[in-house]
């Protein structure tokens, strides 16, 4: 049941008219089983939406609608035609961002000064790979055959594919796997994540009303151990793309055998950021707190292993607890608020499981540390901005993945010691160091073994610029030319001449 009207007490119409449907070939459509699921404000607890539940069924009508406009019309779409597709969408895109923003905001909690600041973001995709759409190209190649041989390449959209995101970003994470698909030709099954399926749905409105043919983009919303599950099973599927927990990720690999679909994945992390003795630390306090604590911890790239060098640790977490205890916690739509509550029931949990686990192993919270309530805070899943000292590598707290506000910091010696031990982990996301020393930086920078190093700074991204992991922290890069190369086939084509 609605707890209140969404639409009068938020005023957007897309919430009108009952549940949410499904977007399949150009329609909006109930789920076959006429079931439908409760989207919950994670800040109140509330059920504000309700979303139809897509089973494996809707999968297979959405493959096939994809599938026919992969060989349709979509096929002779010129690559201008495309990118004046892109442009008119990140134009709507721009038009509608504030009820774009209101939807996440209600959906996953971020707050909502935060989830308007990501319309530059936004956008910014959308016209990148608007440009990209025309730079497509292949290569004539020399080769040493007898005779008179020409080759060359065609670059070839690799066909249907199946994009599976998590809820830390809804919005940006649909338009991040929609636009390279868009630009090169192919066309995308989306299942969001079933915390925060609102905005992408949105999207799949305004790529309705941008021009998008039937069948270019479906988006089949629904549990990952169904909808997602017979995504990356599914014989007709060419790529599947996904962002999320690394165990869920081996799962995609492993369900993707059968027809050895192509897969990339952008995974967990750990990731290690260094403050070094010569660090400003105006910069290295707010700069490393933000690190974690931005999204109320829900980054994949998070600095997460605070390694602070040894003469300035006291001082440093010390500054860091004062930072972590003022940051304003609360209800995402005041836009004074810093930090929102997390996506759910199930993320409190997990995260103050991890809490726990951290405090009897022996670490010692300085600030924060459990679940934080009071303030209208009692129905909402919110988390104290955690800073954790006493901390050793080997514990829990300083290995997994938490998604949540908590820092684990960890005195070191030498710059040696930092790398080995900001490597000495599966992952290898992201990565930081603060110093002012440019030769220091960048032999960290070279010596993480990791897809990003932010150098006084962090959590930097751009279109242009590639973004993924090593080792356990996936397959592949988002952005950038490296991007679009994932969304194409490479065809050699050898002709005698004469
Ligand atoms: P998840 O990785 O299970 O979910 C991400 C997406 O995958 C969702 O759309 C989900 O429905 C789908 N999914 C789940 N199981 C699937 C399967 N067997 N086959 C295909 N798709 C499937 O993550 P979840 O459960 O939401 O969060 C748990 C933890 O995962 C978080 O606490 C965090 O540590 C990590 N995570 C990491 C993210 C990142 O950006 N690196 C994003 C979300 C979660
Ligand atoms: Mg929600």
């Amino acid at each position: 049941m609605l707890a209140q009207n969404p639409a009068a007490q938020f005023a957007i119409p897309f919430l009108n008219g009952g549940p949410k449907q499904l977007l399949i070939d150009g329609e909006f459509v109930p789920a076959l089983s006429g079931r439908t699921f409760d989207s919950i404000n994670p800040a109140t607890g509330q059920v504000f939406a309700q979303v139809a539940d897509g089973g494996v069924e809707d999968v297979d009508r959405a493959v096939a609608a994809a599938r026919r406009a992969f060989t349709g019309p979509w096929s002779r779409f010129k690559p201008f035609e495309r990118q004046a597709l892109l442009l008119r969408l990140a134009d709507l895109v721009e038009r509608h961002f504030d009820e774009i923003a209101l939807l996440d905001t209600l959906d996953m909690g971020g707050p909502i000064t935060a989830t308007r600041a990501r319309k530059q973001r936004a956008i910014g995709l959308l016209r990148y790979y608007a440009g990209q759409a025309t730079a497509i190209h292949g290569d004539t190649i020399s080769n040493s055959q007898a005779g008179h041989i020409l080759s060359y390449t065609l670059k070839e959209p690799i066909g249907v594919v199946a994009a599976i995101n998590p809820w830390n970003g809804p919005f940006g994470m649909a338009v991040w796997k929609i636009a390279p698909a868009l630009a090169t030709g192919c066309t995308v099954v989306l299942k969001p994540a079933e915390q925060a399926p609102l905005s992408p749905l949105r999207l799949g409105e305004l790529c309705l009303e941008a021009g998008v043919p039937p069948g270019v983009v479906n988006i089949v919303q629904g549990p990952g151990r169904t909808v997602g599950a017979a995504l990356a099973a599914h014989p007709d599927v060419d790529k599947v793309a996904f962002t999320g927990s690394t165990a869920t990720g081996q799962a995609i690999i492993r369900a993707s055998a059968g027809n050895v679909k192509r897969v990339a994945l952008e995974l967990g992390g750990k990731s290690p950021n260094i403050v070094f003795d010569d660090a400003n630390l105006d910069a290295a306090v707010p700069g490393a707190a933000m690190a974690v604590f931005a999204n109320s911890g829900q980054v994949c790239s998070a600095g997460t292993r605070l390694f602070v060098q040894r003469g300035i640790y006291a001082e440093f977490v010390e500054r860091l607890a004062v930072f972590a205890k003022q940051l304003r916690v609360g209800d995402p739509l005041d836009p004074d608020t810093q930090l929102g509550p997390l996506v759910s029931q199930g993320q409190l949990e997990r995260v103050t499981s991890y809490l726990e686990s951290g405090k009897s192993q022996g670490a010692r919270p300085i600030s924060g540390g459990g679940r934080m309530v009071g303030k209208g805070r009692d129905n909402g899943y919110f988390v104290e901005p955690t800073v954790f000292t006493n901390v050793n590598d080997d514990m829990k707290i300083a290995r997994e993945e938490i998604f949540g506000p908590v820092i684990c910091a960890l005195p070191f010696d030498t710059l040696e010691e930092a790398v080995a031990r900001g490597n000495a982990t599966s992952f290898g996301l992201g990565g930081g160091v603060w110093t002012q020393n440019i030769g220091n930086a960048h032999r960290v920078a070279q010596g993480l073994r990791t897809g990003s190093v932010w150098v006084n700074c962090y959590q930097l991204m751009d279109p242009a610029v590639p973004f993924g992991g090593y080792k356990t922290s996936g397959i592949g890069r988002e952005s950038g030319r490296e991007h679009i190369e994932e969304f194409l086939e490479t065809k050699a084509v050898w002709i005698k001449v004469g």
